[in-house]
């Protein structure tokens, strides 16, 4: 039989596998790759050779896990398990041969490609922090379902199966050492030798006693209550009910069967066909990010405060080089401190942390910019001082410099309005925290060249972060969506309505964190002035209460009292939440809803799904809903544009239904 993604060469002492999925730049394991993989085993199963060696052919790893794609296509949960049941049969064949078999495994490493080695009989990893090795199906709404719900936790043992697939975190390559998930870590040059010379001695590997014994019976129902109390600090059952599932599965000492019924039934719900969604939506703004070379080595930033030194931070953490300059050497000073708090918390080894240290360069002069493929500013949000310092800098830089403003609400226009070529400006406009937050709007003003959009988009991934195009515009997309969100539930506040029941209701509904929690967050003096600059616009009122709170320095969590007051650690003291016949949540949502759907007919974004990404991972908009138009089109036009009558009548006429709904 001839393959096509695989390719099978057989030698004196075993037979290797390499898997090459044609037309991918990573291996996923789609229905055709694992029919061939099927016949292949098959084969060998009925002439088993003396060994099995199984490795992938791509840079980029080993196999990403199951063709996403193909999860749209299961209609039923009957399918589903169908699926499961196909999957799992093929590694109980690759488990069954009566040769020792072996993973090779590189980089990413995960789902069903995590599956597949814990059906071999031992794994050598590559010794590095590339190989990321991963259950992560929990993070699209379904449990594992080709045998990860039965192997891992003999191999690895109860509790750490468990907690690779709650949180669905991917180990690096020491860490699943040191769970037993692989049996050896080598350099790259050695990773064939490892597998052969394991694949040749006749040792024979098994996991200790103690990871083998299941969990014991009467201890489980405890354990599972104490995992399930966790979990559900972090997701409410009724949105995200896979973890529950899996912690009822290993409760009941899973088998294969009763994991395929339970894909079956967790892939058709609402969470997951809407987190395959929103993932989906990142893989494609990821796309919009490799069209073009960004041509960037050296990226100098011009102010070093709270934005301009974490994104300086971050991009030298992900390996470019970095200067930071800033009128105030304790601003870069501090923003240098806490880059090394980041590179501690994200690389661990101390020579990395020492190299990303190296990579970050304090420039008080600002001579450096000579040397930058690209600039991004993060100075005060002042349009002179703006134009002042690129007309400065367009002539210092060469003529492929990218020129990139962050700025928050100053139309591109504008600010290049003292550049010779006003194309090169473009907005990169990240948010706050730069560290968490994944999403940065890629902004066009009416000169911005494509070139240098496709260039600044490209950079945005290479950074890991997701670029999002959106129109020179008030508040872009993300804040001018947010904002009447906010203003909302200051004015539900406003009315009496408790603080806790405005957040409680925003969290029920899905949200990450309620509204009076995410403005204290923020700062109340950023919500004020952008609240401010949005207000002629897009005719927002800006509430009285937040400039009195702003003017008597209540700035929210950063100086302790803001809506809620703080204690010493940053945590808010919350009151109780009082009852109350408002329709908090419609008010809340409605808002976000009409705005989006404005956004959408003036073309501040291309379409719905980039809505949809842009308030998924600039804001938290509750990914188990698909997004705030995904959400809409979910309730219909109709009711929406009903719903947002009703309020108009009763709240005013910023409920008025948008254009756009009829
Ligand atoms: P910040 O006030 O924390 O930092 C500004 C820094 O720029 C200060 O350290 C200041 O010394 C320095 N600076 C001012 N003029 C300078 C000049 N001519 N040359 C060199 N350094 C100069 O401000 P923040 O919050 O970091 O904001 C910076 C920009 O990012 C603004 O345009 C803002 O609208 C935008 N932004 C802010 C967000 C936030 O949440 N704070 C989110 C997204 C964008």
């Amino acid at each position: 039989m001839s393959a096509k993604h695989w390719s099978r060469d057989d030698r004196s002492e075993y037979t290797l596998l390499t898997l090459d999925v044609q037309g991918k730049s990573a291996n996923v394991l789609s229905r055709e790759v694992l029919e061939e993989l099927d016949s292949i085993l098959t084969d060998l199963t009925a002439r088993p050779p003396q060994g099995l060696i199984i490795r992938s052919g791509k840079k980029s790893g080993f196999i990403f896990g199951a063709d996403i794609n193909e999860f749209l296509e299961v209609k039923d949960e009957k399918i589903g398990a169908d699926v499961a049941r196909y999957g799992q049969g093929i590694f109980n064949k690759l488990e069954a041969l009566p040769c020792r078999t072996v993973a090779v495994i590189h980089g990413n490493c995960l789902g069903g490609g995590t599956e597949m080695v814990l059906a071999c009989d031992y794994r050598v990893a590559r010794d590095d922090d590339g190989t990321r090795i991963g259950l992560p199906e929990v993070r699209l709404g379904i449990n594992p379902g080709f045998g990860g719900t039965v192997r891992l936790p003999k191999l690895v043992g109860d509790l750490a199966a468990l907690d690779m697939m709650l949180t669905g975190r991917a180990l690096r390559a020491r860490a699943a050492r040191r769970i037993g998930l692989v049996n050896d870590l080598e350099p790259e040059r050695y990773l064939m030798t490892a597998a052969e010379a394991w694949v040749k001695s006749r040792k024979k590997f098994t996991p200790p006693l103690l990871k083998r014994l299941p969990g014991w019976a009467p201890l489980r129902p405890l354990i599972a209550a104490m995992m399930t109390r966790q979990v559900k600090k972090k997701a409410r059952p009724e949105h995200y009910p896979a973890p529950f599932r899996i912690i009822k599965l290993w409760l009941n000492a899973a088998n294969y069967e009763a994991e395929a019924i339970s894909l079956g039934q967790m892939m058709v719900t609402e969470a997951s066909r809407n987190l395959v969604r929103v993932f989906l939506l990142s893989e494609n703004l990821k796309r919009q990010g490799k069209t073009i070379d960004h041509g960037v080595s050296h990226v100098h930033v011009i102010g070093a405060g709270v934005m301009g030194g974490d994104i300086a931070a971050w991009a030298a953490l992900k390996g470019f080089r970095v200067s930071l300059q800033d009128q105030r050497e304790e601003a870069i000073a501090k923003a240098i401190k806490r880059a090394y708090g980041l590179f501690r918390k994200k690389l661990k080894d101390k020579r990395q942390i020492e190299a990303a240290m190296d990579r970050l360069i304090p420039d008080i002069s600002g001579d450096a910019v000579r040397h930058a493929d690209l600039v991004i500013e993060a100075i005060i949000e002042d349009e002179k001082a703006k134009q002042g310092l690129f007309k400065d800098v367009e002539a210092k830089v060469g003529a492929n410099t990218i020129l990139a403003t962050n700025t928050s609400s100053i139309p591109l226009e504008v600010i290049c309005q003292s550049l010779k070529d006003p194309s090169r400006l473009v907005g990169l406009h990240f948010f706050n925290p730069v560290a968490m937050m994944q999403l940065v709007e890629i902004v066009k003003g009416e000169q911005t060249s494509e070139t240098m959009l496709d260039r600044a988009r490209a950079f945005t991934t290479a950074i890991s972060r997701l670029p999002l195009d959106v129109k020179s515009s008030p508040g872009f997309l993300v804040n001018r969506i947010l904002m009447p969100y906010l203003i909302e539930a200051m004015e539900l506040a406003g009315e009496g309505v408790s603080l806790a029941t405005i957040d409680q209701a925003a969290l029920k509904f899905g949200m990450p964190m309620g509204p009076i929690q995410l403005a204290d967050t923020v700062g109340l003096d950023i919500c004020l002035f952008v609240a401010q600059e949005l207000s002629e616009p897009l005719g927002i009122t800006v509430p009285d209460a937040l400039a009195k709170m702003v003017a008597a320095g209540k700035l929210g969590r950063k100086s302790g009292q803001g809506f809620y007051r703080y204690d010493k650690k940053g945590h808010a003291q919350k009151p109780a939440a009082r009852s109350s016949n408002v329709s908090v949540a419609d008010r809340l949502v409605m808002r976000i809803l009409n705005e989006a759907k404005a956004c959408l007919r003036e073309g501040v974004v291309a379409n719905i799904d980039a809505v949809d990404a842009g308030m998924v991972y600039g804001t938290g908009f509750a990914p188990f809903r698909g997004g705030p138009m995904h959400y809409a089109e979910m309730l219909g036009n109709e009711t929406v544009s009903h719903t947002l009558y009703r309020l108009s009548e009763e709240y005013g006429k910023r409920f008025q239904p948008d254009a756009g709904w009829s």
